[in-house]
């Protein structure tokens, strides 16, 4: 190897852009690459400098360099979770000065350092959970992230959390705190970031074995702005509640248990500990509550201040032993919102809920109440929640709808029955008055009656089987009934106040402004996911400026899809393009007629210039000719048939016909003048005259050649000319022609003048006698036997 390759070759490996090494991500498009689960063990080269979004999340990389990240000095978002990330160069994020989210967590790194976050000037999120660092490298490791909003950190080696970790974090919102093994935690730490809005807690080991350093903590992050949530844990043991006294003291508000295993005396513990507290909202969350020893519920009053109780997605294992939410018992009795989403929940008796009295908004979503306990708990319709505005019934096992259940609730707005079998609603009902929202989607409604209330301010129809919406709701401003089959839109003039509509998914055929401008007061319509008529009307309205019309088309256009016609099936309505015959079928008709009319006058003239229905005309009677026997000799009629033009008429008259009629041998000459039949067609007479004549006389003449009629009597002897192959042709030139003169279209004379001599009718008297001689004797019919060419007659 030489000094120079080799010296290329060292610069191409050192040289931080140098990519042909680099894997290719292949998922990429303009500004973000999805490169997750490639099996990846090096950062991709970029594909251009403009990516922003970046995702490595789930390969195999295991060292990030300082020149990986050159090449993408616009990224924002950087997702490098579930690696096997040991090491990181000190300078490796140095380029991305623009970056807002950074995601390492789920690798292995055991330490983390300063220098990494130097540059991140920009960023925002950043994520190192589930890695295997135990401290928060040397102090000030956040001090560069002025701008950071939430930090999650932790995890399963975390041992200690120094004073100094959270230095400089002036901007945090919001911490997510893996601390499961957690064994020293610096007083004052999370409190120099304090207030933040949300601080989520898993501090399951220090829960079981040191409760000294969650009260630490907990003291650290709790105040009124605070919400806490505490996850991932633990609480079978009462004293496990303790910690939260300080919460009381900090005054903090809203608390959730998200993801934890808690037995019911702890929960009831922790009603006790935080009686008197400011709490307001109190959450459960994906939990199981495990059956146990109670102490005594604490009284109503000690929830004062409580507003909101959520359980969602709690699961009660021994549910069936359980007096129903019989802990909740006191605090029912005071919040004003309940949500028991997904508890399980089958009956509440009349008794107990009489007592919540107080409520405003009950969420009984996704449970297993039927239409006999859901009447046991409204009391069969005499409840009288004085203050219910919002009830939510969805998705439990109800299968009708009775109004009679909700008439007393005065001041009922919104009811939510989606998700219900509910197939057909009775034809009339009685509702609340105040009631402006009703949900009834997916409820495997066939039809609507005149049941829905007509105080609606908003109808939710959607994944029904509806074919039609016929209901008068004056007061209706927003209908969402897509999903259903609908083949036209709801009549215009039963919804006066609608403002949107919501139409997706349904059989509608077309949509265009006329249709959309019935509609007085509609501004948004989201009519998607369907097929559609793709005519020329609807395709141009869907390709014109629709930011131009008084009726916004909210949803994706790209989800307008073309059902007919076949050859743009399944296109998108913008990609369909129409022809200008199918989209113009009037204009393109009369372009068509007027264009075959044009050919067809175009065709007659020049069939008038050039003559051809003589021709055609002439050539059929031609052909009968031809099929007609032809005369023999004696069965001639005439000597000669004279085709002359009617400027010559008087040198026939006055010349040829005394001659060749009077003086002896008479010969019998064929005038068309006298001989023809009156009546029939000239050319019949001609081809007849023709025909029964032994020879045809051409008196030539500068009026013949100016003649029509003389030329066709010509050409139809040519004919037969060529027919007979006879020569039956006598040409007489009255006064000299110059052949350059004919006019073209006398071709034919021209060439008859070309090929056969002719009789001159001479100046000189003294000749006259003997011309009289020589057409006498051309004319002339053969004695039998006699041989009569007229070429060597002629041969004068
Ligand atoms: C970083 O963001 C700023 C403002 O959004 C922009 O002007 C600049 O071009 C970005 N830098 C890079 C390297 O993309
Ligand atoms: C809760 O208990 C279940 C077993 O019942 C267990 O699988 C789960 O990991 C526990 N969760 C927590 C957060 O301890
Ligand atoms: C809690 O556990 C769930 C899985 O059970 C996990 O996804 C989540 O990240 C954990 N949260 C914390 C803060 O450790
Ligand atoms: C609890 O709420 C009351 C009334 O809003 C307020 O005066 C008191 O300071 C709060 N307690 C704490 C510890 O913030
Ligand atoms: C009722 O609950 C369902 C499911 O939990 C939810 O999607 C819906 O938005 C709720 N309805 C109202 C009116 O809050
Ligand atoms: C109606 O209920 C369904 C299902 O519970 C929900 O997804 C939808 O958002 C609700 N509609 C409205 C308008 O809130
Ligand atoms: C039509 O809508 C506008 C604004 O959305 C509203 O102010 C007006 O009252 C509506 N008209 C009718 C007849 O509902």
């Amino acid at each position: 190897m030489t000094n120079l390759t080799l010296l290329t070759f060292v610069l191409l490996l050192t040289n931080p852009s140098f990519s042909l090494s680099r894997p290719r991500c292949r998922r990429c498009k303009q500004t973000s690459c999805d490169c997750s689960k490639q099996n990846l063990r090096d950062v991709p080269a970029a594909p251009s400098k403009l990516i922003t979004k970046l995702d490595l999340s789930f390969n195999h990389l295991s060292t990030i360099t300082k020149d990986d990240f050159v090449a993408y000095a616009s990224l924002q978002s950087l997702i490098v979770n579930n690696n096997m990330i040991g090491t990181i160069q000190e300078q490796a994020f140095d380029p991305l000065t623009n970056l807002t989210e950074l995601d390492l967590s789920s690798n292995q790194l055991d330490s983390l350092s300063a220098e990494w976050f130097e540059s991140l000037v920009s960023l925002q999120h950043l994520n190192l959970l589930g890695n295997r660092y135990e401290t928060l490298g040397q102090g000030n490791l956040f001090q560069p992230l002025k701008r950071l909003k939430t930090l999650q950190f932790g995890g399963l080696d975390l041992r200690s959390v120094r004073k100094s970790d959270f230095s400089g974090l002036a901007s945090l919102e919001e911490v997510v705190f893996d601390g499961r093994n957690l064994q020293a935690y610096a007083e004052g730490s999370l409190r120099r970031v304090r207030p933040l809005k949300h601080v989520a807690l898993s501090l399951r080991g220090p829960f079981k074995k040191n409760l000294a350093l969650v009260e630490a903590v907990l003291s650290d992050v709790a105040h009124p702005n605070t919400k806490l949530t505490f996850t991932n844990t633990s609480f079978f043991r009462n004293r496990q509640i303790n910690p939260f006294r300080v919460l009381k003291e900090g005054g903090t508000t809203d608390f959730t248990f998200k993801n934890v295993n808690i037995t019911l005396g702890a929960v009831v513990a922790f009603f006790n500990t935080m009686s008197d507290s400011n709490i307001t909202k109190f959450s459960v969350i994906d939990t199981k509550i495990f059956l146990s020893f109670a102490s005594n519920l604490p009284e109503n009053q000690h929830f004062r201040g409580w507003e909101e109780i959520v359980l969602m997605n709690v699961d009660i294992p021994q549910f069936y032993n359980f007096p129903a939410l019989f802990f909740l018992e006191p605090l029912l009795n005071v919040v004003r919102r309940v949500s028991l989403i997904n508890v399980k929940l089958y009956n509440v008796v009349c008794e107990n809920s009489r007592d919540f009295s107080r409520l405003e908004y009950l969420d009984v979503s996704d449970n297993m109440l039927n239409d006999d306990t859901l009447g046991e708990m409204m009391c069969n319709g005499e409840l009288d929640f004085s203050g219910l505005q919002t009830l939510n019934l969805s998705w439990n096992n109800l299968h009708s709808i009775n109004s009679r259940l909700f008439t007393k609730l005065h001041e009922l707005e919104n009811i939510d029955l989606s998700g219900n079998a509910v197939y057909r609603m009775p034809e009339t009902c009685h509702w609340p008055p105040r009631l402006q929202f009703l949900n009834l989607s997916s409820a495997l409604l066939i039809e609507v009656t005149a049941c829905l209330p007509k105080s609606l301010r908003i109808l939710d129809l959607s994944h029904n089987a509806l074919t039609v919406f016929t209901i008068q709701l004056p007061y209706l401003t927003k209908l969402y009934i897509s999903g259903n089959k609908l083949s036209i839109l709801p009549e215009a003039s039963l919804l006066p106040r609608l403002s949107f509509l919501f139409v997706e998914n349904n059989d509608l055929q077309t949509l265009g402004s006329t249709v959309l401008n019935v509609y007085n007061n509609l501004t948004t319509i989201e009519a998607g996911a369907q097929s559609y008529e793709c005519s020329c009307d609807f395709v141009a309205f869907m390709t014109s400026d629709l930011t131009r019309q008084r009726v916004t088309i909210a949803d994706e256009i790209e989800s307008y899809v073309c059902d007919s016609p076949d050859a743009m099936r399944g296109k998108r309505v913008t990609d369909a393009r129409l022809s200008v015959f199918e989209c113009q079928m009037a204009l393109a008709l009369s372009v068509l007629c007027a264009g075959i009319l044009a050919v067809i006058l175009l065709v007659v003239g020049l069939c008038h210039k050039f003559s051809v229905p003589w021709y055609v005309r002439m050539m059929w009677a031609w052909l009968r000719a031809k099929r007609k026997p032809k005369l023999k000799k004696g069965e001639l009629e005439y000597d000669a048939f004279v085709s002359y033009s009617e400027m010559d008429s008087g040198w026939v008259e006055a010349h040829l016909i005394p001659e060749l009629e009077q003086n002896e041998p008479p010969l019998r000459l064929c005038l068309h003048k006298r001989d023809f039949l009156p009546g029939g067609w000239i050319l019949d007479n001609i081809m007849e005259a023709i025909e029964k004549s032994h020879r045809t006389l051409f008196v030539l003449s500068q009026h013949f050649v100016n003649s029509e009629w003389c030329k066709y009597e010509l050409d139809y002897t040519h004919f037969r000319l060529f027919d007979h192959n006879d020569d039956a042709v006598v040409l007489i030139l009255l006064e000299p022609i110059d052949k350059d003169t004919i006019p073209k279209k006398f071709c034919k004379l021209r060439r008859v003048m070309n090929s056969r001599t002719y009789l001159e009718w001479p100046d000189d008297d003294n000749q006259i006698a003997r011309f009289w001689q020589s057409l006498r004797s051309a004319i002339k019919r053969p004695e039998n036997g006699e041989r009569n060419d007229i070429e060597e007659t002629l041969n004068l």
